[in-house]
């Protein structure tokens, strides 16, 4: 009798609403900074396709709802039609080769500068308290802020709104879904946390009133497109961008209770260990309370090599894992992870440079012998 190859957690398959996935292997969101203009580009097909594997998972870099979301150069959005026309193709070469495709729809909120909004404005918050230059995870640029006008509270059913089109323009470009990013220090991690929301509105003060913008969006987008399109990326336990909350557990457990009711395709957390998004630390915070909490498909993230990520799943701590360093530097991940191969580092130089190519299509593949 020969003997059987021993199972690979992240290897086994996962049925996430209506999607059979062939492996737990995620592709998390990677904002990149090559979609001139505000558009996807002809590369971003060969960078998606690069990282597809039938049956795979992937998670579309951050794109922009609305004009007054944007905060980096050259993201591409997803609130005009030359826009959806744009991400058109990109989505179809994924589906081409079997993956599933999930657009993750973000709103900068005042991790911004008066260059990226419209006519030079000061980009909206929750707060108008400002933010001091931070360095970016590639740990050489800095960015500098213009310090955020306060959103009256009669113009935040507008931005929920924006959301709104934005998740109908996503399927419209024939995405499966949207994950709402809800994580990382951006508009809606910024309502959220007790450390950064200083309202006296219906919007500011207690836990569910600082939650009421995020549980909007969600409602919002839920009737839009529907439970079984809509995903949410939180990170309670984060500091990035100068978002932080006095009781990241209280935080967690009530959006994960919240998001129960609506039956959301998933709910996507990043470990306390990320308290920027591109270092790992030691942390005393645990993701279990939430993930014992969620009734759904529960998405870890931050700081996870394979070994982890196969206990991981082995012990019930999440049903997938989402990568995002490695899988940029490792296109073929989930195939590397398969054959416990070695993988390519990644350059942290060139995260955000604006080339067509370089850190970006041209990481190698595992070479195989036929
Ligand atoms: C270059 C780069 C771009 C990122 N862009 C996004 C983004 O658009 N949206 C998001 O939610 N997280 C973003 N992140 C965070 C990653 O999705 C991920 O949570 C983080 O890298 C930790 O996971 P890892 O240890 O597997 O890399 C980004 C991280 C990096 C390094």
């Amino acid at each position: 009798m020969s003997a059987q190859a021993p199972t690979v957690p992240l290897l086994t398959p996962y049925k996430l609403g209506k999607f059979i996935l062939s492996h737990r292997v995620v592709l998390a969101p990677l904002t990149r900074q090559r979609s001139y203009n505000n558009l996807p580009q002809p590369h971003s097909i060969l960078y998606y396709t690069q990282r597809t594997s039938n049956g795979g998972l992937l998670i579309a870099e951050a794109c922009e709802v609305s004009e007054t979301a944007r905060g980096y150069s050259d993201m591409p959005g997803i609130w005009t039609k030359e826009q959806v026309e744009a991400w058109k193709p990109v989505v179809d070469a994924v589906h081409a080769k079997g993956g599933v495709f999930v657009c993750q729809i973000w709103h900068a909120g005042r991790v911004s500068n008066s260059e990226f909004q419209p006519n030079g404005q000061a980009p909206i918050s929750c707060t108008d308290k400002p933010l001091t230059p931070q360095l970016r995870s590639n740990g050489i640029d800095v960015d500098e802020f213009t310090p955020p006008r306060r959103l009256m509270t009669d113009e935040i059913p507008q931005i929920v709104n924006d959301f709104r089109l934005a998740a109908r323009n996503a399927i419209e470009a024939g995405f499966d879904g949207v994950e709402i990013h809800g994580a990382h220090g951006y508009l809606i991690d910024q309502f959220m946390k007790d450390q950064v929301n200083d309202r006296k509105d219906q919007y500011g003060g207690s836990l569910e009133n600082r939650c009421r913008f995020a549980r909007e969006i969600i409602e919002a987008t839920v009737n839009e497109i529907g439970a079984d399109k809509v995903g949410i990326r939180l990170s309670p336990f984060a500091d990035h961008m100068e978002s932080v909350d006095s009781n990241p557990e209280a935080l967690g457990l009530y959006m994960v209770q919240s998001l129960n009711k609506y039956r959301i395709l998933y709910c996507h957390m990043v470990e306390p260990r990320m308290k920027a998004t591109g270092v790992k630390n030691e942390s005393p915070g645990s993701l279990l309370p939430m993930r014992k909490a969620f009734s759904g498909t529960f998405i870890v993230a931050g700081g996870y090599d394979r070994k982890d990520g196969n206990n991981a799943v082995a012990e019930g701590r999440a049903d997938r894992i989402a990568y995002g360093r490695w899988f940029l530097s490792n296109p073929d991940l989930p195939k590397r992870f398969e054959l416990n191969a070695p993988l390519n580092k990644y350059d942290r130089s060139t995260f955000y440079t604006s080339d067509p190519v370089v850190g970006y299509t041209d990481y190698p593949f595992l070479e195989t012998t036929a």
